[in-house]
């Protein structure tokens, strides 16, 4: 309960909290580019999650309370910041920030939005193209269809290309902010880790981008 109450202890359940997430994004961005292996290397990989069963619903509950639990601790730390910032300075002092650091609620929520969407698209297919598109008369979808198909439509491409800006951004101050509060740095690695947290973020945002665009520009076909 201490923990819940202090400033830090919020900070450490958001630092814990987007670690998982974090790490899902990795995975999740490693098991989407068994698409560029073909059409039978991304079904057989999502038939096997699929296959995992229970093992598959702790994983996703344990993904959701991390989700919420960040959420909420991150709404809860904005407005606690802004109630504690003394109103109307005289003069603005100049402080080392970011524009992703400045950001960071706006991209949140941002990506926030972005998952419901990707949820409702890709995983409960209420959203998007007609399912009977990429599903036979039994159900069973076609996942490589789903994808490709969906991305050869230009709206599509651009919400996603909406979402991944966002996801971008908030992990390039995200991910070294992490570390920092999780007290595995020093004042002298800092800028190291920042400079690698951006590098992170920006290798993961294209590995992600590549799959709508390259879909789009005819890379990637049926
Ligand atoms: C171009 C980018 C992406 C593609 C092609 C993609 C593809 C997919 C597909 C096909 C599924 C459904 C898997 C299935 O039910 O068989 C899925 C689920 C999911 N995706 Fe993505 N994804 C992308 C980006 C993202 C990003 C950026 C995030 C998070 C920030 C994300 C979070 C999720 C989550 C939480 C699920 C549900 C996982 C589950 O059912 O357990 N995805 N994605």
């Amino acid at each position: 309960m201490q923990l819940f109450r202090s400033s830090v202890g919020r900070k450490l359940f958001m630092a814990c909290s987007g670690l998982m997430l974090a790490g899902f994004v990795a995975a999740h961005l490693l098991g989407n580019t068994t698409l560029f292996a073909g059409s039978e290397a991304i079904n057989t990989y999502a038939a096997q999650l699929h296959k995992l069963g229970p093992v598959l619903w702790i994983f996703r509950l344990g993904l959701l309370g991390a989700l919420l639990a960040h959420v909420i601790f991150g709404i809860w730390l904005t407005l606690q910041n802004r109630a504690a910032k003394p109103i109307g300075y005289a003069k603005k002092t100049t402080q080392t920030t970011t524009l992703a650091a400045e950001t960071m609620i706006y991209t949140g929520l941002a990506l926030l939005a972005f998952v419901v969407y990707h949820l409702l698209h890709f995983t409960l297919r209420k959203v998007g193209l007609e399912p009977s598109l990429f599903s036979d008369a039994t159900g069973q979808v076609d996942v490589f269809r789903m994808v490709v198909l969906s991305f050869q439509q230009w709206p599509l491409v651009l919400l996603y290309v909406g979402g991944l800006a966002a996801l971008f951004l908030h992990l390039s101050h995200g991910i070294s902010s992490i570390f920092q509060t999780l007290g595995v740095c020093n004042e002298y690695l800092l800028p190291l880790l920042r400079k690698a947290g951006f590098i992170a973020a920006l290798a993961l945002a294209a590995g992600y981008l590549s799959i709508p665009i390259l879909t789009y520009f005819g890379l990637v076909t049926l």
